[in-house]
C-alpha cells in the first residue's frame, strides 16, 4: 500500500490519498479533543479507538496520556516514524507533526478517557504459539517493567500491553528487534525494548509465544467497561491464563 499523504492545514478541507482504500486525511482547526479525534484519528484508529487491521493501526482507546505524550514527542522529533520504509509509523509521524501542541494535548486527554478495547477474534489470535511457553518469558523478562498483568508502569515509561491487538504487539516487537523502533539517539525508553528483544526474545517462536500469553492477561471482552477496569486492577493473570 502506497500512501501519498498531503496535508493542507486549512479548517474543513479534506485531502484524499491515492491508491487502494486510502485514509482520508482531514486537517482541522478544532481545539476540543473529541472533535479532533473524530475528524483526524477515527479514520485510522476507528470510531471507538479500536484500531484497524487493514491499516495496521493499533487500538488506542484508554491509552494513558503519559505514554501517548512520549510517543507524540518521538513521532514529532524523529525518534519514531523517521523512516519512510516503515509506512505505518511514518504515516503516524506525519499526523503528529500536522497538529498544534494544544490540539495534541486535547486529543491525548480524550483518548485516555475512552474505554479500553479488549481484542477479540483475529485481533486476539496468534498462529502457532503457546501461551504456556510465553508465560515463562513474560514472568522472567517482561513483567518487571510492564507489571505482572501487563497493565503498564508509568514510573518505567512502559505502556500497558493489554488492550492492543496481537498482530500489533508482534509487529512492534519485530520493529524493536530489527532496530526500526527505539534505535534513534535519545530514545531512552525505546532503547530498553531494543535491548530486551535482542537479548531475550531469541526467535519468532518466542516472540509469538509471549504475545499469546499477553493476550490471556486481557480482561473478559464480554464484561462491561467498569467490570473490565476492575479486572485489570484486581485480576490475577495466573488465574486467567489457566482458564
Ligand atoms: C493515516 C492513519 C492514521 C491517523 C489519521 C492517525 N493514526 Fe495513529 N497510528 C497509525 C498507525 C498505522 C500506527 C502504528 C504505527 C507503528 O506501527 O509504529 C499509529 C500509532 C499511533 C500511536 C502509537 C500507539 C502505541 O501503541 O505506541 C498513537 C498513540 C496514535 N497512533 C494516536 C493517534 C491519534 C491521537 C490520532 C489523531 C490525532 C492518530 N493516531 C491518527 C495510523 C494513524
Ligand atoms: C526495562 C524495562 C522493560 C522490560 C524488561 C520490557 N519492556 Fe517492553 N517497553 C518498555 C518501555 C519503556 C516501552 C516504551 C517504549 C517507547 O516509549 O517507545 C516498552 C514498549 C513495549 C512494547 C510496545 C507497545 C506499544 O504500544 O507500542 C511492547 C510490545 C513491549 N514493550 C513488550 C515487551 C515484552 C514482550 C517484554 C518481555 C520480553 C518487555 N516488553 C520487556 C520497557 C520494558
Amino acid at each position: 500500500m502506497k500512501l501519498h499523504l498531503i496535508f493542507i492545514l486549512l479548517g474543513g478541507m479534506e485531502v484524499y490519498a491515492a491508491d487502494p482504500a486510502p485514509p482520508v486525511v482531514t486537517a482541522t482547526k478544532a481545539t476540543d479533543g473529541k472533535t479532533i479525534f473524530q475528524t483526524v484519528c477515527a479514520q485510522c484508529h476507528g470510531a471507538d479507538g479500536e484500531g484497524k487491521p487493514e491499516l495496521k493501526s493499533p487500538s488506542i482507546a484508554g491509552m494513558p496520556s503519559w505514554y501517548v505524550n512520549t510517543q507524540f514527542a518521538n513521532l514529532r522529533e524523529g525518534r519514531r516514524g523517521h523512516d519512510a520504509a516503515d509506512q505505518q509509523s511514518f504515516m503516524m509521524a506525519a499526523i503528529a507533526k500536522a497538529l498544534q501542541p494544544e490540539q495534541i494535548k486535547a486529543v491525548i486527554a480524550h483518548v485516555e478517557q475512552m474505554p479500553m478495547k479488549v481484542p477479540t477474534g483475529k485481533d486476539r489470535e496468534i498462529a502457532n504459539a503457546s501461551a504456556q511457553d510465553g508465560m515463562r518469558l513474560f514472568q522472567e523478562r517482561c513483567m518487571e517493567c510492564h507489571r505482572y498483568n501487563a497493565s503498564g508502569e508509568m514510573a518505567f515509561g512502559s505502556p500497558p500491553l493489554i488492550g492492543r491487538q496481537s498482530w500489533y504487539l508482534e509487529e512492534q516487537l519485530k520493529k524493536f528487534k530489527a532496530g526500526k523502533r527505539g534505535a534513534i539517539k535519545n530514545d531512552v525508553n525505546g532503547a530498553k525494548m531494543v535491548q530486551i528483544t535482542n537479548f531475550f526474545v531469541e526467535d519468532e517462536q518466542m516472540l509469538r509465544d509471549v504475545v499469546a500469553y499477553i493476550m490471556t492477561l486481557n480482561p473478559d471482552p464480554a464484561a462491561s467497561p467498569e467490570e473490565q477496569k476492575k479486572q485489570v486492577i484486581e485480576g490475577s493473570p495466573f488465574e486467567s491464563a489457566a482458564r
